[in-house]
């Protein structure tokens, strides 16, 4: 693999999906990591991510000079760059002479084949450093300039050194990728093999040397990282996987039916349908305060999801091989920051099937423990799975039951899947699926208002649409959806769901809203 060495900024996980965007597989490592663990790891090339430190601090991290004897191909970026050259004799300086965002590099020679071959001679990078390198290390060729900055790259070709100050892998360093991709392809000659089509090949045969014969569970929530997951250790092992979907009553219209029609279909997956709805419908009767609903569906999935184990377990031990493994779809973003890269606890792996307990008995298969939510759903694509369930936008695990202001009724849950049902067809229609984040349809069932509908007084419950744009749910802001579209929107909703006279638009970022309403 490609290592990219992580000294704690949040750029790390950014440069590994740009390496793997270059067709080569990258792996995060801690930066507490000694040589000699690194080059166990027998790396093609080495990458040393930016950090918050100064590499003066008294808790810097600092890079052991024999990383860079091994012959292996390194380039420093940021704070890997100064680490860089303080390590091989070269200088850093608080020169007082800070660059934050878009800044100027301007090339000054330095060998023809190095990084920056191919890019202009003055190029916008994206900067965000206070110390700066002022010396370059002995052998090293100073490769561009900035204002302020007298060395913001360098190359030494012979051993294959190379650094820059600036963030190649943010997009506004607009020849960022090209940076890596010669770092890659020239520098270090690793050959771009990493391709949907090796993660599948990949997977399947370490699935099969994990499972042998046993029969495997896998829970699925209707998302789409339990639907890949389960669809790669199906690819692998077949009939000794069985597919689990607690149908809590609390889906969106037509989401049962995708998971027991469209996925059977497209896998051929062996799937055991939980009937839940009365349970966790009499569980919830007379709750209205969001935390206890969300208390009450968690413990309610994991009943149903054991019972069903259960009768899974038996069945298969009928036939002479016992359950012993659980597929989840942990990603690797879980994984780095549980912990990180190797032996890192399952930290949060429970929390991909609706928050399993820990002393469920069986061990765990974790296929997507290496992928990015993209690569997760090139598998998904590649493995035939519909566009339906691969393109699915997230969907909280409570369900509808969080979208109900009020108490989670039969009739509640009615008007609401029709309204959303609406939503969610004018959007898909007007082509915006891919644009917006996702855009929950909230019932406000404890509040009323008056309106007219034909001759005669309503007084009716309003429908709040709360699309959101966002990168990772962790912050969002409301979409700008088109007036032409919210207003198709309305009209359908109070035209076709009676007992809705009221359409509105949340227009609340995150912060201060969170995207669900409980
Ligand atoms: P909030 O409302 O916290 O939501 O801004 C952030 C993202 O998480 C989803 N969400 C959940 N997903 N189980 C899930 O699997 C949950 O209990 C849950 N609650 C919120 C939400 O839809 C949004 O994408």
């Amino acid at each position: 693999p490609v290592l990219v060495v992580d000294y704690g900024a949040q750029y790390a996980q950014l440069i590994a999906r740009r390496v793997r965007e270059a067709s080569v597989y990258s792996e995060i490592v801690p930066h507490t990591w000694s040589t000699e663990q690194i080059l166990a790891k027998n790396p093609a090339a080495i990458i040393l991510s930016g950090g918050p430190s100064s590499v003066y601090a008294e808790d810097a991290p600092q890079q052991d000079a024999a990383l860079f004897e091994a012959g292996v191909p390194v380039l420093g970026i940021c704070y890997g760059f100064q680490a860089m050259a303080q390590a091989l004799g070269g200088t850093v300086a608080h020169t007082g002479a800070r660059e934050y965002g878009a800044t100027t590099a301007t090339a000054v020679g330095g060998p023809a084949a190095s990084i920056l071959a191919g890019s202009p001679g003055s190029q916008t990078v994206w900067m965000s450093h206070g110390d700066s390198v002022v010396e370059a290390p002995a052998g090293f060729e100073v490769l561009a300039s900035t204002e302020t900055t007298p060395v913001a790259a360098f190359a030494d070709d012979d051993r294959r050194l190379y650094g820059v100050q600036w963030h190649p892998e943010v997009k506004h360093s607009v020849h960022g990728q090209q940076v890596l991709e010669h770092f890659l392809f020239d520098g270090a000659q690793v050959e771009p093999t990493w391709s949907t089509g090796n993660i599948i090949e990949e997977h399947v045969q370490r699935i099969r040397e994990q499972v042998g014969s046993a029969s495997v569970i896998c829970g699925l929530s209707g998302g789409v990282d339990s639907a890949v997951a389960a669809a790669l250790v199906q690819r692998a092992v077949g009939d000794q996987l069985t597919c689990v979907f607690v149908d809590h009553g609390l889906l969106r219209e037509g989401e049962a039916e995708q998971v027991e029609q469209d996925f059977v279909a497209a896998t051929g997956v062996n799937l055991y349908v939980a009937e839940e709805k009365e349970r966790f419908l009499t569980a919830l009767a007379g709750v209205t305060d969001p935390e206890q609903k969300r208390k009450i569906i968690g413990r309610e999935f994991i009943r149903s999801f054991e019972a069903a184990a259960e009768e899974v377990a038996k069945a298969a031990a009928q036939e002479g091989e016992p359950v012993r493994f659980l597929v989840q779809g942990t990603l690797y973003p879980d994984v780095v920051e549980s912990g990180g890269g190797e032996g890192a606890a399952n930290i949060k792996s429970h929390h991909n099937v609706g928050g399993l307990p820990e002393d469920l008995q069986f061990e765990l298969v974790e296929p997507l423990r290496t992928l990015f939510k993209d690569e997760v759903r090139a598998v998904g694509r590649e493995l035939g799975l519909p566009h339906e369930i691969v393109g699915r936008q997230p969907f909280p695990g409570p369900g509808l039951g969080i979208r109900i202001i009020g108490e989670v009724t039969e009739a509640n849950l009615a008007v609401l899947r029709r309204a959303d049902a609406i939503a969610r067809e004018e959007l898909t229609r007007a082509g915006l699926d891919d644009e917006v984040w996702q855009m929950p349809v909230v019932l406000l069932a404890d509040v009323r208002s008056v309106g007219v509908q034909g001759d005669g007084r309503t007084y009716g419950h309003p429908i709040v649409l709360r699309p959101v744009s966002s990168e990772d749910a962790m912050t969002a802001d409301w979409s700008r959806l088109p007036y032409d579209l919210l207003a198709r929107v309305s009209n359908r909703i109070t035209n076709e769901v009676e007992e809705v006279n009221r359409v509105v638009l949340d227009v609340t970022s995150k912060p201060p809203g969170t995207i669900e309403w409980e």
